[in-house]
């Protein structure tokens, strides 16, 4: 299976934010914006795997800023890193608005797909090469990211999570 490049699965999503799509403050609601960042993150891992990806788990998310009613939300995700069966994907979350004309940046989070055959079984996704120092960092920390999520999953047991402990020793 030849390797790919972290660019080659990048997928963005610019939309608007509607009142459908928002709390009682007029904000845009922590569950619609779940839902988008799945769906872009879903089409970057299957880019990468080329196959059908489930969701495993959301490792990380951080709702920075608030987003109101009527504001352009653009969304990216790449795959950060590939293990065996399984994709790390970065995404990043961008505002505009009348406050925010230019691209102000509300959110991170990191999903973790798995690639399945059509019996939901999951199969091997091709591995990754990290080009940009941004990517090399992201593609390094994932694997802390992996065991942290593992461990916190019950699958993998603390003393295995070797470059996890490394953080706090
Ligand atoms: C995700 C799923 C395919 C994993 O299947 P499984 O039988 O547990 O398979 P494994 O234990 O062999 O794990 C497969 C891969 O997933 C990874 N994985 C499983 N759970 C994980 C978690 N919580 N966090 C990070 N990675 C996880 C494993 O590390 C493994 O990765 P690797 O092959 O790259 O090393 C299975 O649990 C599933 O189908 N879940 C439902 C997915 C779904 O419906 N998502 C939508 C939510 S509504």
């Amino acid at each position: 299976m030849k390797a790919k490049f972290p660019d080659e699965s990048k997928t963005i999503q610019t939309d608007i934010v509607l009142p459908a799509d928002t709390n009682s403050l007029d904000n845009l609601f922590g569950g619609e914006l779940l839902a988008r960042m799945d769906k872009v993150a879903s089409i970057a891992a299957v880019k990468h795997s080329e196959n059908v990806v489930v969701t495993a788990s959301i490792n990380n998310v951080s709702f920075g800023e608030p987003v109101p009613n009527g504001s352009i939300l653009t969304i990216e995700a790449k795959v950060s890193r590939a293990f065996r069966t399984s994709m790390e994907v970065f995404i990043d979350v961008w505002k505009q608005n009348k406050t925010h004309p230019q691209k102000y940046k509300v959110n991170e989070a990191i999903y973790t797909f798995v690639a399945v055959n059509k019996r939901g079984k999951p199969i091997k996704v091709p591995e990754i090469i990290p080009q940009t120092e941004l990517e090399k960092k992201r593609y390094d920390a994932a694997l802390r990211r992996r065991q942290l999520s593992l461990v916190l999953a019950g699958k993998m047991k603390p003393k295995d999570a070797n470059e996890l402990k490394a953080i706090f020793e």
